[in-house]
């Protein structure tokens, strides 16, 4: 957790796709994951009800030294973990109706401080979120998971490599 993020450079190339065969796996991808975690850095992940959004932050968490319990903040919108005087958030909009709704919550700074954004479905925002480093979109597939990953971003860009490290 030392570099900090630079989400001006596009990537030249950015994007992946793989297979989860279980649960273990989404999580196992997400532990990979904080390896690429530093200040600012944003990770959004879209993704049908069930798909494993939340799975996958959990692992991420976990790997970062995250004891509680990780769960969709859906009621509270918001869940902060804080890790190595790193701020992380862990966001849900899955209950917001359209991007008012997000401006409204008063939530736009958290979007541009040195906390990390963990968000699971940005689209319920609609513009009103800055674009992410990492853009994860999960969907099923058979029993397990599908997972494509774009990277946004020179930060995101090394998560990309960090997330395919053995
Ligand atoms: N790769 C996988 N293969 C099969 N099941 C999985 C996989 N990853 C996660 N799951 C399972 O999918 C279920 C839903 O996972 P999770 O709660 O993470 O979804 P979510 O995308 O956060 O859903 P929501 O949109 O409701 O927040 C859990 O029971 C979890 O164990
Ligand atoms: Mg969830």
């Amino acid at each position: 957790m030392t570099h900090s993020q630079d989400h001006s450079q596009p990537p030249a190339k950015a994007h992946w796709t793989t297979y989860l065969p279980d649960e273990g796996a989404t999580a196992g991808l997400g532990a990979k994951l904080a390896a690429c975690i530093g200040p600012g850095v944003r990770i959004y992940l879209r993704g049908e009800l069930g798909s494993g959004k939340t799975t996958l932050i959990r692992g991420l968490l976990r790997a970062l030294g995250v004891k509680d319990t990780v769960k969709s903040p859906s009621y509270a919108l918001v869940e902060l973990y804080v890790v190595s005087r790193l701020n992380l958030y862990h966001f849900d909009f899955y209950r917001f109706l359209d991007a008012h709704e997000f401006e409204d919550a008063g939530l736009a700074d958290y979007f541009h401080g040195e906390g990390v954004c963990l968000v699971e479905w940005p689209e319920r925002a609609g513009d009103a979120l800055p674009p992410p480093d990492l853009e994860l979109t999960l969907a099923y597939s058979g029993t397990g998971r599908e997972i494509s990953a774009k990277a946004h971003s020179a930060a995101g860009e090394r998560c990309l490599a960090k997330s395919q490290d053995a």
